[in-house]
């Protein structure tokens, strides 16, 4: 078996590949993988690692290269996706040696860090990822009031032409604070509106003498509302309460990032939405540079401290974020 990247003739065998994977929300793969193909751009063919029988593509992992923010700076990420292995070729190392392949190109270019999401916490677990609990929550919206809308604020849906410029400007703004979420350029910003819905998403904006001063997005996972995203302007928290209010209550609730200021959550209490802290089960990091690591958080290596604990000290999931709209 050949350990290496793909080639670009072997784009289509790949997604061919990852058709055999039956995914919820009657999604073909191969359909749902050719959009990280085509709409994102930090798309390479190095960034795929394959292992192939002969011309057969076996296994899969796919690199989606980031910028992570951490402790007010930037760390170089390693988002780990499209992992599969075609049934027939299970349980014999394949997934386990791309894997290992992808990790050591990462650490190559300088990504300090890898970061994925799964329900086999076990399978990577064994080959040194740690379960990294961020700090979700669930929102219950009881009042079928909620979400009256704030002095002055108007709530509506996104327009793209018109909203965009003041959403990125909330999202640097907003998120900076946050350590965990991803720093987007406008290319990033572009493929990030192509492939976030689930296909589609529900992207909405309040406004305030016509401009945007908070935003939310939704997408449906197997039915469940999830709350991919939201923002809001320094002087904005009941605008934002009100358009996350109003959502989640036609919506039936909500899953995501629990809110980190205390100014939303009391916000929202009052629009008669309960905040319910649950970690996120799903999302593994992986250190893969300490040194690069420290260097980015700008900490001091501590002696004898594993990289479980240098993890936990940089990036306390409990502290930190990762928007489920920036999910390979
Ligand atoms: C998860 C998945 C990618 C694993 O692929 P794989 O190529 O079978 O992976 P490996 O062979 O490296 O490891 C699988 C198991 O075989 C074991 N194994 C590895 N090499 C082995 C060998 N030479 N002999 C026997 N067992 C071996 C591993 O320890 C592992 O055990 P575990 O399942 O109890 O953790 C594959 O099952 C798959 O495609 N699943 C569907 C998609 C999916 O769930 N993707 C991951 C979600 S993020």
């Amino acid at each position: 078996m050949e350990i290496r990247t793909l080639e670009s003739r072997e784009r289509e065998a790949v997604l061919e590949l990852l058709d055999a994977w039956e995914l919820p929300d009657g999604w073909r793969g191969r359909d749902f993988f050719r959009r990280y193909m085509e709409d994102d751009p930090s798309f390479r063919d190095e960034n795929f690692w394959v292992a192939a029988e002969g011309a057969r593509l076996v296994s899969c992992v796919q690199i989606f290269p980031r910028r992570l923010r951490l402790n007010g700076g930037e760390v170089g990420l390693g988002g780990i996706g499209s992992v599969f292995t075609h049934p027939e070729g299970r349980g014999s190392g394949a997934a386990s040696a791309v894997l290992r392949a992808a990790e050591d190109d990462m650490r190559g270019r300088g990504l300090a860090l890898g970061l994925l999401f799964t329900g086999r916490i076990p399978f990577y677990e064994r080959l040194g990822w740690i379960a990294w609990p961020f700090s979700n929550a669930l929102y219950i919206a009881q009042e079928a009031d909620a979400g009256a809308a704030a002095e002055g604020v108007e709530l509506d849906a996104f327009d793209l032409a018109r909203d965009l410029a003041d959403v990125c400007d909330l999202h640097a703004g907003y998120s900076a604070e946050r350590s965990g979420s991803v720093v987007r350029d406008d290319a990033a910003w572009e493929g990030n509106l192509k492939v976030a819905g689930n296909p589609d998403e529900d992207f909405r904006v309040a406004r305030r003498d016509g401009e945007v001063v908070a935003y939310a997005r939704f997408i449906a996972l197997e039915g469940h509302p999830i709350l991919a995203e939201f923002g809001r302007g320094p002087r904005d928290e009941d605008a934002l309460a009100a358009l996350l209010s109003r959502a989640l209550a036609e919506r039936g609730g909500g899953y995501g990032p629990a809110p980190a200021d205390a100014s939303l959550e009391a916000g929202l209490l009052a629009h008669g939405v309960e905040v319910r802290p649950m970690g996120d089960p799903n999302t593994m990091l992986r250190c893969l540079d300490a040194e690069a690591l420290l260097a980015a958080a700008g900490a001091e290596r501590a002696e004898g401290e594993s990289e479980a604990d240098l993890l936990r000290r940089v990036l306390p999931p409990e502290r930190a974020l990762f928007w489920p709209a920036d999910r390979f």
